[in-house]
């Protein structure tokens, strides 16, 4: 139970929430999908997806919280003692995506370090990948959350508020950069007009994926985060907010890679190695490239870890409310659980880099799992006991509480009962399909 904790300040929790959404699915995700699946098309889906199934969810999601004030398991159960489940395929896709979100995050340091050292990339990214040195950084980054969350939560708020910001200035520097380039325009075509020849159903089952990724959603994050938050304050602009920023950040994100990419004519479907293998040869081609590099990486970092803090946070709170352990013995052994469920994704691209799952590599098996069965299913749940075996309406009273309006209440209850519901299901069908033809 929570019900005394509250945020101090209303921009203290959008930074907060907009922190734990603002990570690699923005910085590093978002700009290799949209570089694999055609550019623009891809731009309009994932927006398309944000309105229509982001935002009602992230809505339900924040009112359940802030109703309930309990952790995501308890406050399904509130719903229907049969709900929990809903809760426990969030837990559980915060605990797996933190196991390879960790690995990323160690790369990332391991750049930091290179550039900081010699203000050279890394020589040979395959080569690094392929090493078992990953399992070190992974180690290191894993260790790092392990701690902040070890000493409690209450600087979340603090950190946010600095980092946040921090991270837009060092974004908005990358992008000067970027984009006085000679060349630079091609990138913002790639971004920016349309071209359908690499886009297919996978992209619009990506995009969906990408969008529950993005916004945490169907995670428990935005369940506990709503627990916190006081009966003034309006829901849905908050919403509207958060998710805006975290957009925002996706799409600058792209601002900032792909214009450069295009300069000087590298590849940007290169897929999950685009910030890694292509983006470090950007920097070494223009002058002071080490100083932007590292402070390319270090804004990385910054996103990465207080999102990594939060996904930690969703599997130590559930530990600490439903198996009542005390906060540093959860948070050491789910953090020493979570280093060791992360270390063959760390070694997928070497020594492990044969061994095949349903046909995935082992780092992509674990991708598909969370983006293409956790979360759809997690959505599909949510909407059929919030929509159907309960009822909208009681959420609605939560939102339009102390005289807020809710304008689009109609429309939202629309969404959560059939629009939202119906989607989910479609993706979740390519997506069956999908690994269906991976694994036949
Ligand atoms: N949204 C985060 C990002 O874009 C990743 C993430 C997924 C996450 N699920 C979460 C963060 C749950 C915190 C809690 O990088």
């Amino acid at each position: 139970m929570k019900t005394n904790v509250q945020w101090a300040s209303k921009l203290g929790f959008i930074m907060a929430t907009a922190g734990a959404a603002i990570g690699l699915g923005n910085l590093w995700k978002f700009p290799y999908l949209m570089g694999r699946n055609g550019g623009f098309p891809f731009l309009v889906a994932y927006l398309f997806f944000i309105v229509v199934l982001g935002l009602p969810v992230m809505i339900t999601e924040m009112s359940l919280g802030r109703k309930t004030r309990h952790d995501p398991v308890q406050a399904y159960k509130d719903i229907d003692p049969h709900a929990g489940i809903v809760g426990i395929f969030g837990v559980l896709a915060a605990f797996i995506i933190l196991s390879y979100y960790s690995v990323i995050g160690g790369w990332i340091m391991k750049y930091i370090f290179s550039y900081g050292t010699t203000m050279e990339a890394v020589a040979d990214f395959d080569g690094f990948i392929g090493s078992r040195e990953p399992v070190l950084w992974h180690f290191l980054f894993m260790a790092i959350t392990t701690g902040v969350c070890y000493f409690g939560v209450s600087g979340i708020e603090k950190a946010s508020k600095v980092m946040m910001p921090l991270l837009f200035v060092l974004l908005l520097v990358i992008i000067g950069r970027g984009v006085t380039l000679p060349g630079a325009a091609e990138g913002f075509k790639f971004m920016f007009a349309p071209d359908f020849s690499a886009f297919s159903l996978n992209s619009i089952s990506g995009a969906l994926g990408q969008v529950f990724y993005s916004l945490s959603l169907c995670m428990g994050i935005t369940i506990t985060y709503g627990s916190y938050l006081s009966e003034k304050e309006n829901i849905p602009k908050s919403c509207v907010s958060v998710a805006g920023l975290d957009t925002l950040i996706a799409v600058l994100a792209g601002i900032a890679i792909f214009p450069a990419v295009f300069a000087f004519g590298l590849e940007p479907g290169q897929g999950p190695g685009l910030i890694f293998g292509t983006l470090p040869k950007v920097f070494s081609a223009i002058a002071g490239g080490g100083i932007f590099a590292c402070l390319f990486f270090a804004l990385v970092f910054f996103a990465a870890v207080t999102s990594a803090i939060a996904l930690l946070e969703v599997s130590v709170s559930f530990a600490i409310d439903t198996l009542r352990w005390p906060r540093k013995k959860a948070t050491l052994v789910i953090g020493a659980a979570i280093f060791v469920l992360g270390i063959p994704s760390a070694l997928s691209f070497g020594d492990l880099g044969q061994v095949r799952i349903l046909n995935y590599s082992v780092f992509d098996f674990v991708g598909m799992i969370t983006d293409n069965i956790l979360l759809p299913f997690g959505g599909l749940t949510m909407c059929y006991y919030v929509g159907w075996k309960w009822h909208p309406e009681y959420l609605v009273e939560e939102i339009e509480r102390d005289g807020i309006p809710f304008k689009v209440k109609r429309l939202w209850v629309v969404c959560i009962r059939y629009l939202t519901p119906v989607l989910v299901g479609i993706v979740t069908l390519t997506g069956f399909y999908n690994i269906y033809q991976v694994v036949c």
